[in-house]
């Protein structure tokens, strides 16, 4: 089985290009089957989530063309098969193909998600949504219908702030007869550029980026031509690398005002952070400070940045604590973290954090896709040889990670044998 083999010490130090954004990825993708015609996307993130969705999307008729590795054409002119179990299954995201084609075919079938196990990830959002915009759903033998013969406008308060809620209610409501209102929406980056892609297509969506989406239903979509912004998560994590290993980091091609929650916290921690029009530059040239965080939804903290701060709040000086808001089982990594040595107290959704001068490696298991790239940061910063076991979780959501790492000066290598690993120990003794 592939593992990232990795030697730590190295600060990483010198630009790294981040890509697109994995999560507006997956929405854009489901919606560019509401129209039959050719939708082309670009900037579009090479990983397994994102793969396994354009596979789902050709399993149901769809023509998906690869035009390079960041560009795909995806024409859903001759989509016949409405009900999707393949493919899909490992990632949660499948459920906005639901939404997607509730709203243009009026009928969807899609296996009941399951994605990064991070936490009980309820539905009943999604559900009351379509409901109340006239479908009927159920989940039976483990698959979720959603049927109607129209749909209506509606308006929707969302109990929580959720981002998938959101972006499927916005595609069932786009081409509903007369006015959706969604209110508490979520209001994240890709959910602001998700909006703006259906928009392109024809569609009549105000508000993404506000607590209130309002949406006036169109007859029909059109094709379009878009490009997704780069990813905030991807870009935060080599912040977080920059300042757990002491090194200098500038991270392009990302949105700055999309990081500033990160950047303060980093601010916070010592680190210099400067910003430009489309980087963003970490400089870490003394030990972290400690700081609290808590993980909420946009423009606060993000959860999927909660595991990267936490190792580097493991290194830092003093007490940190973290509050993790909005996924109640996102600590799992800490059992691995504590391998390398770092002394982390879990209580409910607290982490209390006591710095610790250094981590030092170990063999450890990627538990999901944030916690899996937040270990490879540990063990970059450890003492001695680690070894990060499933890396298949992190291969979802980050592109080249290994070789990215590498080029900022990292000793990480990817191998699927003892022999490699130790012909990779004896390179770098
Ligand atoms: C998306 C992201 C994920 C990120 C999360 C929060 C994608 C593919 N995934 O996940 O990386 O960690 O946003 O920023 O974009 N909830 C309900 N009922 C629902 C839906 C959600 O109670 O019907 C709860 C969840 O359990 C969670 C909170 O709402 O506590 C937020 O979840 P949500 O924003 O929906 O996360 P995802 O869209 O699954």
């Amino acid at each position: 089985m592939e593992k990232y083999v990795i030697k730590g010490g190295n600060p990483l130090v010198g630009e790294v290009e981040i890509g697109g954004a994995k999560n507006a990825a997956l929405a854009i993708l489901a919606a560019a089957t509401m129209t039959d015609e050719t939708v082309y996307i670009d900037n579009m993130p090479d990983e397994s989530d994102t793969n396994a969705m354009l596979q789902a999307i050709a399993s149901t008729g769809a023509h998906v063309e690869r035009v390079d590795r960041h560009a795909v054409k995806i024409n859903a002119s001759a989509v016949h098969n409405y009900t999707i179990e393949d493919y899909i299954k490992k990632i949660r995201a499948s459920y906005y193909l639901l939404g997607a084609f509730l709203g243009k075919y009026k009928q969807a079938g899609v296996v009941l998600p399951s994605g990064c196990n991070i936490g009980l990830r309820p539905i009943d959002q999604h559900i009351k949504g379509f409901t109340a915009l006239g479908a009927t759903v159920n989940i039976e033998h483990g698959i979720i219908d959603a049927h109607a013969d129209k749909l209506v406008g509606s308006h929707i308060y969302l109990d929580v702030v959720s981002v998938g809620a959101t972006i499927n209610i916005m595609m069932a409501a786009t081409m509903a007869e007369g006015k959706t209102i969604i209110e508490n929406a979520a209001k994240e980056p890709h959910v602001v550029d998700f909006a703006n892609f259906l928009n392109s297509m024809g569609a009549n969506i105000k508000g993404a980026g506000t607590d209130v989406i309002r949406i006036k239903g169109v007859e029909r979509l059109h094709g379009t031509e878009y490009t997704i912004i780069p990813d905030q998560i991807e870009a935060g994590t080599f912040m977080l690398a920059a300042a757990a290993t002491k090194g200098d980091i500038t991270v392009k091609n990302v949105i700055p005002k999309h990081l500033e929650s990160i950047s303060a916290k980093l601010i916070e921690m010592g680190c210099q952070v400067h910003e430009s029009d489309d980087a963003v530059r970490v400089v870490a040239t003394r030990r972290l400070q400690n700081t609290h965080v808590k993980t909420l939804p946009y423009p606060g903290y993000p959860t999927d940045m909660q595991p990267q701060i936490t190792v580097a709040l493991g290194l830092a000086s003093g007490i940190s604590i973290v509050t993790e808001s909005i996924f109640e089982n996102r600590f799992k990594y800490v059992d691995e973290l504590t391998r390398m040595g770092a002394c982390i107290k879990v209580e409910g959704s607290t982490a209390i954090i006591e710095g610790v001068d250094k981590y030092t490696g170990a063999v450890v298991s990627a538990p999901d896709l944030r916690a899996g790239a937040a270990l490879v940061i540990a063990a970059l910063t450890a003492e001695g040889y680690s070894s990060v076991e499933d890396i298949k979780y992190i291969e979802r959501g980050y592109e080249d990670f290994d070789q990215k790492l590498r080029d900022l000066g990292g000793i990480i290598e990817k191998v699927d044998s003892e022999r490699d690993e130790q012909k990779f120990k004896m390179k770098h003794a």
